[in-house]
């Protein structure tokens, strides 16, 4: 059975290059789940963008001299060509800048005023006398109240993820003039998240398959109790507000409206497709929608965004959100505006897009943080990946080649363990079908890498290369067995490994369905390629590529 199945991917803030964290963390496994998904024979929408708005674009222009614009443009472009290199496969890439994503924004914004989930009230704000402006989010650096961090932001501390307000932290200062703040009234529209922390926890509570530290994360906030929220802003970069009684100089704030990104960029796409109400199949009904984003999203994810879901009415809530904790370059928690792990332009520079998806795959953080280094995905590389399936194939296409008259055989009369050996395969997918289906994409990896190990099991037993010489027609069977295997292993990992499954269309067929294929007899095989270049360590640790930016925080 066929089911709309929405993949919404966290936005990145076109605020500087995103690292390998990041692509772990939210990319790069939604790509994985969509792809499998695709072949399983689902529907899938799957959409996000750049997050154009905010203070970490306006602190990033000031810093440089140059306009907001300017940067947005600057990284979103940056963004499309990264994704593009690595394959991701999107449905819609957009933009929180695009005129429709204000539009659906505002028809939130004002479906949720008319509701009485969102009011007006004065409240205290950091003002710089110095810079005579407010200063939101991250415009305060201050001490995280939770772990001493003493280069907290105020919006959230880098170093323990926890979400903050700017009057949280200890000692605040102005990151523009430095300069102590004082508090000063202001007026703002907040969103009533307390009206629904009941219906919230009740809905957590049916959720099934969630995993452990999101559901606990987000029940410890509900248990909290659910304070409502400032959701605009002093700042003149951002979506405007739909009523003009707070006067001028106020936005949106980037959190309201970059979480409705998944609305606007699903209405986007209907639009694009010339059918505007097409959306609505992965927002109505028994749609499943899967939100993958790094865990220090989780509450705007399964709180927020939920509440505000509830408010507005009538769409679905996310089946699931299995964030992904962190990735850990040499010990040091990856950081975009920090400087440390490879941006993914730098790994690009390193590695095949394909190599760096199965080293990041191999060591997601989903059940807790892991680390990555250059040696480590090299090792994985030449270890795993080559020796295990790029020399499989290598080996197998080579002897096709040479014995088999350069062409695929028939199956001739296969054995008991020949035919033992295609059951193993077949059920290794459905196996990776169901550990993928359920996000546990290491573990996926695992089976179709499993699944390669004993096709070269089967090849050690049966030595075709000396068969060749003795009995030509078992060889001529043992082959084409060990072809259909790769065949099958090669769908296993094709969620993972794009570029590499694609090379072998010309001789295995185009993937059109989660089912092993048969190789068609007499399909040419031309002598081999290496589906992946073995990775020289020695050199690119010569060459510094490491950057030596791992390590420490603060
Ligand atoms: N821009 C945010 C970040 O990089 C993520 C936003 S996810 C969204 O952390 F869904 F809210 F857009
Ligand atoms: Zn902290």
């Amino acid at each position: 059975m066929s089911i709309p199945i929405l993949v919404a991917v966290a936005w990145p803030y076109a605020s500087g290059s995103r690292h390998l964290g990041h692509l772990a963390g939210a990319y790069l496994p939604a790509d994985v789940f969509a792809r499998y998904q695709r072949l399983a024979g689902n529907r899938v929408l799957m959409v996000s963008g750049s997050d154009v708005h905010g203070t970490p674009i306006t602190v990033r222009a000031d810093a440089e001299g140059v306009t907001p614009a300017e940067i947005a443009d600057r990284y979103h472009a940056e963004f499309v060509g990264d994704w593009e290199r690595l394959g991701i496969s999107w449905d819609l890439y957009t933009s929180t800048g695009t005129a429709n994503h204000a539009v659906v924004t505002h028809d939130l914004f004002l479906t949720l005023l008319q509701n009485g989930h969102i009011d007006k009230r004065t409240s205290e704000q950091y003002f710089d006398v110095d810079a005579a402006r407010f200063l939101p989010d991250r415009y305060i650096e201050g001490t995280c109240p939770h772990c001493g961090y003493t280069e907290a932001r105020g919006d959230q501390c880098e170093d323990c993820g926890r979400t903050l307000d700017p009057d949280e932290l200890v000692d605040p200062r102005s990151r523009i003039t430095g300069t102590v703040p004082e508090l000063r009234e202001t007026e703002h529209f907040f969103l009533r998240l307390s009206d629904f922390g009941e219906e919230l926890g009740g809905w957590l509570d049916t959720r099934e398959g969630w995993r452990r530290h999101v559901l606990n994360f987000s029940r410890g906030w509900i248990e909290e109790g659910l304070q409502d929220r400032a959701i605009t802003r002093d700042l003149e970069w951002g979506v405007d507000v739909p009523v003009d009684d707070l006067g001028p100089g106020k936005r949106i704030y980037v959190w309201f409206e970059a979480v409705i990104g998944y609305l606007s960029a699903s209405k986007e796409w209907a639009q694009r497709q010339g059918d505007p109400e097409a959306w609505r199949e992965w927002w109505e009904g028994d749609a499943r929608s899967v939100y993958f984003i790094g865990k220090d999203n989780i509450p705007f994810h399964t709180i927020i965004w939920p509440g505000m879901l509830l408010g507005y009415g009538g769409l679905n809530l996310p089946t699931d959100v299995p964030a992904n904790n962190y990735v850990t370059f040499k010990g040091g928690k990856a950081s975009a505006s920090r400087g440390v792990g490879l941006t993914i332009g730098e790994a690009l520079g390193l590695f095949e897009a394909d190599a760096i998806r199965y080293a990041l795959a191999a060591s997601l953080p989903e059940q807790s943080d892991t680390d990555i280094s250059v040696e480590e995905i090299g090792r994985r590389v030449n270890e795993e990946l080559v020796a295990t399936w790029g020399n499989l194939v290598n080996r197998v296409l080579s002897m096709v080649h040479s014995t088999c008259g350069a062409e695929v055989p028939g199956p001739g009369s296969r054995t008991g363990d020949d035919l033992a050996l295609l059951d193993r395969i077949d059920e290794a997918l459905v196996r990776v079908g169901g550990q993928i289906d359920r996000v546990e994409l290491r573990a996926g990896l695992r089976t179709g890498m499993e699944a390669a190990a004993a096709v070269n099991a089967y090849l050690n037993a049966t030595e075709p290369w000396r068969l060749a010489k003795v009995d030509p027609e078992r060889a001529s069977v043992v082959l084409g067995t060990a072809l259909a295997a790769v065949s099958g292993v090669r769908l296993a990992l094709a969620p993972y490994l794009p570029f590499s499954s694609s090379a072998l269309d010309d001789v295995l067929g185009e993937l059109h369905a989660w089912r092993r294929i048969e190789p068609e007899p007499g399909t040419p095989v031309p002598k081999p390629t290496p589906l992946f270049l073995k990775v020289n360590l020695e050199e690119l640790l010569a060459d510094g590529a490491d950057g030596g930016r791992g390590g420490t925080v603060g």
